[in-house]
Parts: C-alpha cells; sequence; structure tokens
C-alpha cells in the first residue's frame, strides 16, 4: 500500500518535477538515459519517451511531455502515467501486450470519443483506476472491464450514458461524472453494487436519478436544474450519508414533506435554491446548509418535533444567511433543541 501511495505521489502529485525541464535539458536526459539503459534490464523495453526508473520496476512515467500518441505499454507495466499530454487517440492494440495495468492515468488529454478504439481496454482484466478526466470525451468509452473501481470521467463532453455504459460493473465504488453535459440518465447505475459515491455536480440535470445503487453513501449533485425530489427519494436509498443539491432550482412544492427526514443522513446541502421554508430534518443529521434560499421563517419544529432535555437534535452547522430572515426570528428553545449548533449563521 505504501508503494502505491509513494507512486500516486510520484505521478500526479508531484508534477513540479517534470515541469522544472524545459525542452532542451529534457532531451539531454533522454541521451543520458539511453547510455544507462544498458545496465538495466528493466528499462531495456522502455519507450524512448517515457521514464521507467528501477525503483518502481512496474511504473511507466510519461506525463507532461508533448505526447500526441501512447507509447508502447511492456508487459511488466501495471501503473502507466500519461497525463497532461496532447494525445488525441487511443487506437486498438496499444494496451494488447499491457494486460497487467491496473492503473492507467489519463487525465488533461485531448482524447475524443470518436478516436477511443471499441476494445482498447476490455481486455485488462486486473484495472482498477482509469483516469480520463479532463478530455473532449462526448460518450463514456463502451467495453470497459468490470474490474474497475475507481473512474473518473469528469471534464469532458458527456451529453448522454449509453444504458450498457456501466453493465457488469459491480465492484466500481466510485464514479465521476463531473462537469459534462449530461440531461438524463436513466437506470444506467442501477447494476452498481459496490458504488458509495457518485459526483455529478455541474451537469444539466432535471431530476434525480433513478434506480441509485443500495451502497451509495454520498452523491453530490450540484449545479444543475433539480427542481424537486421524489418522495421516497431517502428511504430506497437507506445507506445516504452526505447529500448536496446546492445550487439547483428546488421549490417548497418540489420537496415531499418528510423526505429528508431521514436518520442516517448526516450531511444535507440545500443553499443556493429557492425554499421558503426550512425542510423537516431527521435529529440525527450534523450539518445543514440553508443559506442563499428564500426562507421567511424559522421553524423550530424542523429539527426537534417535542423540545425537553433529552430529545434534541445533533446539528452542529446550521446555515441560514442570505435568506429573509434574522437573528430576532429564532426563539428562545432554540438555544435547548440546537444545543450542539456553536451559533447560527443568519
Ligand atoms: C507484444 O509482444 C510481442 C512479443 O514480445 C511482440 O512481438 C509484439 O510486437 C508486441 N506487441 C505490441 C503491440 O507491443
Ligand atoms: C471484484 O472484486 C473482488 C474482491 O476484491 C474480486 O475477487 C473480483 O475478482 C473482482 N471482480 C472483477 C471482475 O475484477
Ligand atoms: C421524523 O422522523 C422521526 C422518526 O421516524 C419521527 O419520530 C418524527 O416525528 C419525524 N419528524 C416530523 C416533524 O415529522
Ligand atoms: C423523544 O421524543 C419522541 C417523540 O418525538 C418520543 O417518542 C421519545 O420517547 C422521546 N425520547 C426521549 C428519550 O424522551
Amino acid at each position: 500500500m505504501q508503494t502505491v501511495v509513494l507512486l500516486f505521489m510520484m505521478g500526479i502529485l508531484d508534477l513540479s518535477i517534470s515541469q522544472r525541464y524545459s525542452q532542451f535539458q529534457w532531451l539531454s536526459h533522454l541521451r543520458g538515459r539511453r547510455q544507462y539503459a544498458t545496465w538495466q534490464a528493466e528499462e531495456l523495453d522502455c519507450p524512448l519517451e517515457c521514464d521507467c526508473p528501477s525503483a518502481y520496476p512496474t511504473a511507466m512515467y510519461c506525463h507532461s511531455r508533448n505526447l500526441q500518441h501512447i507509447p508502447v505499454v511492456p508487459s511488466h507495466i501495471k501503473y502507466v502515467y500519461l497525463q497532461r499530454n496532447h494525445i488525441t487517440s487511443i487506437q486498438d492494440g496499444v494496451f494488447d501486450n499491457a494486460t497487467n495495468l491496473v492503473w492507467v492515468v489519463l487525465f488533461h488529454n485531448q482524447l475524443s470519443s470518436d478516436k477511443i478504439g471499441k476494445n482498447v481496454f476490455s481486455k485488462l482484466k486486473n484495472l482498477d483506476r482509469l483516469f480520463l478526466d479532463h478530455n473532449e470525451l462526448t460518450r463514456v468509452p463502451p467495453n470497459l472491464p468490470n474490474s474497475i473501481t475507481d473512474l473518473r470521467l469528469g471534464h469532458n463532453r458527456i451529453s448522454k450514458i449509453l444504458s450498457k455504459s456501466f453493465e457488469g460493473m459491480a465492484n466500481l465504488t466510485t464514479l465521476h461524472l463531473q462537469a459534462n453535459v449530461i440531461e438524463e440518465v436513466g437506470g444506467v447505475f442501477k447494476g452498481l453494487k459496490s458504488l458509495t459515491m457518485l459526483d455529478m455536480r455541474k451537469n444539466k440535470l432535471r431530476k434525480i436519478p433513478d434506480n441509485l445503487p443500495e451502497r451509495l453513501q454520498q452523491l453530490y449533485l450540484e449545479f444543475n436544474n433539480i427542481e424537486s425530489v421524489p418522495a421516497d427519494f431517502l428511504t430506497m436509498h437507506p445507506k445516504l450519508q452526505f447529500v448536496r443539491l446546492a445550487h439547483n432550482k428546488l421549490t417548497d412544492k418540489g420537496l415531499p414533506s418528510n423526505v429528508f427526514n431521514i436518520s442516517t443522513l448526516v450531511e444535507l446541502d440545500l443553499s443556493f435554491n429557492k425554499l421558503e421554508k426550512i425542510p423537516v430534518v431527521s435529529r440525527n443529521l450534523e450539518n445543514l446548509y440553508l443559506q442563499a434560499n428564500k426562507i421567511k421563517e424559522f421553524s423550530l419544529g424542523s429539527f426537534c418535533s417535542t423540545v425537553d432535555m433529552t430529545n434534541f437534535s445533533k446539528l452542529k452547522m446550521l446555515r441560514l444567511d442570505a435568506n429573509e430572515i434574522s437573528a430576532k426570528d429564532i426563539p428562545a428553545e432554540a438555544a435547548y433543541c440546537l444545543r450542539r449548533v456553536a451559533f447560527i449563521d443568519v
């Protein structure tokens, strides 16, 4: 695990190393390595454009070097870093010998869906993470291996998700689809038995996706066009803990009563909507964001149906600023019910 973390830091986080090379320095570095390579058996099949340090014999570093094509990946490589290049296509076959690949990192390139071969990823039976964010994809790549647990497709131009896109991906735990132009998803997430996190911020959704997987804990839907929440939304998804719906078009009419009064919920973000009332929430809720709505009254009953010494809300964070109420609208009994809230932002 430690090695994996180190690889991650070298390959992704520590971009400063590669950025320090000017193009010219880069060339002399290449030449130096070439002479040296005969000493290093592993490096022999390392493509010239990349680095395969002997300290990390299963990693191949090819990031930030103006590449337009994916170099041939040798069969012993498990982790390939290709981010921040100008790669526009992936032809069928480039990964054919690299069936041990576990991570493929391709974010910040210029990949378009029409230029990705139909079966480029399908033979990678060990693929665990596939990072394709910040590209120009208009579709989810077809035939993704079922072994993937972390799939990143954010910041692309995906508008539609075909019904079979995620079929059989029973090990997928996190799915990033933020900053695309998706209007609707139908039931595409249904079979994702292991999915715990779904990020669909900054899309064009008009409703909450149907058939969300049962294990889902974190649902991020900020910056969409959602107007309402289905009545059974949280009772159907009993594991949800974090629900973020800020910057949508929610009104009181779109929220069935008690829809958020669910004991598993820890955080609920409804800020920057058009709510006029504080929705009823469970006593177990810890963070509630309601700033920048049109709330006109402070209803203590939304937090505690009865107020006594033993029955109180677990709320720690309550934001109500930029609404149409002020501190004098908060009744004195709020101090009993909301005893864990340090101060209420109004
Ligand atoms: C795959 O490996 C074989 C045997 O080492 C080699 O002949 C072939 O060129 C390789 N193919 C690719 C696409 O690298
Ligand atoms: C899914 O994960 C389980 C447990 O880690 C593993 O045994 C199984 O092979 C994985 N499935 C695929 C298709 O990789
Ligand atoms: C919220 O749900 C709890 C538990 O189901 C229930 O006791 C409580 O009365 C509900 N709150 C309101 C205001 O309906
Ligand atoms: C808290 O209030 C509910 C009704 O809202 C009641 O059923 C329950 O017994 C109370 N719990 C305690 C510990 O007083």
